[in-house]
């Protein structure tokens, strides 16, 4: 495995399509490795295939299976070519950041949950049902797949306090 470079503003990758997934072979599996190891290094808790330079539709989050309880186990979810197939009209504002736009962090509404579907590293079928922080990220990430950033959304964008520093970064 090995780190990859994550590209920030304004490279001109973050603000493309990226393409769909066809082939399932060694080269992905690499490029998967490479990023959840990268996703962790940084650390945050998820990372687009277009954050490495990448245009291909490709999630890695990993996040607390069950953010209410304390100590929740983390997860590892490896999304191809993902596609919110449902989203919630209850939304939450929550503040979010980007591996991708350092320094900032910024207020954005999101559905509270969502249904995505998409396949695993394999290419079988895969379907997840996510609510608050982990819609959110996944949220955050599906927009990277179509050169939409946080701060596109954000209702207000501002450097981070110290305390604020800490916020999660995808
Ligand atoms: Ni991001």
């Amino acid at each position: 495995m090995a780190l990859r470079e994550i590209v920030t503003v304004p490279n001109d990758v973050l603000r493309r399509k990226a393409r769909k997934i066809t082939e399932f072979d060694k080269e992905l599996q690499k490029t998967i490795d490479d990023m959840v190891e990268t996703m962790r290094e940084a650390p945050g808790v998820g990372l687009a295939a277009p954050q490495v330079g990448l245009l291909d539709r490709l999630v890695v989050v990993e996040y607390e299976e069950d953010d209410e309880k304390e100590d929740s186990p983390k997860k590892l979810y490896v999304v191809v070519n993902p596609e919110i197939i449902s989203a919630s009209e209850e939304t939450e504002m929550g503040i979010e950041g980007c591996l991708s736009v350092p320094g900032l962090v910024g207020e954005v509404e999101r559905s509270l949950e969502v249904v995505v579907r998409g396949q695993n590293r394999r290419g079988q079928p895969v379907k997840i049902k996510a609510d608050g922080w982990l819609a959110r990220i996944f949220q955050h990430e599906i927009d990277h797949l179509d050169g939409i950033l946080y701060t596109d959304r954000a209702t207000k964008v501002w450097k981070p306090t110290p305390e604020e520093e800490n916020i999660a970064a995808d």
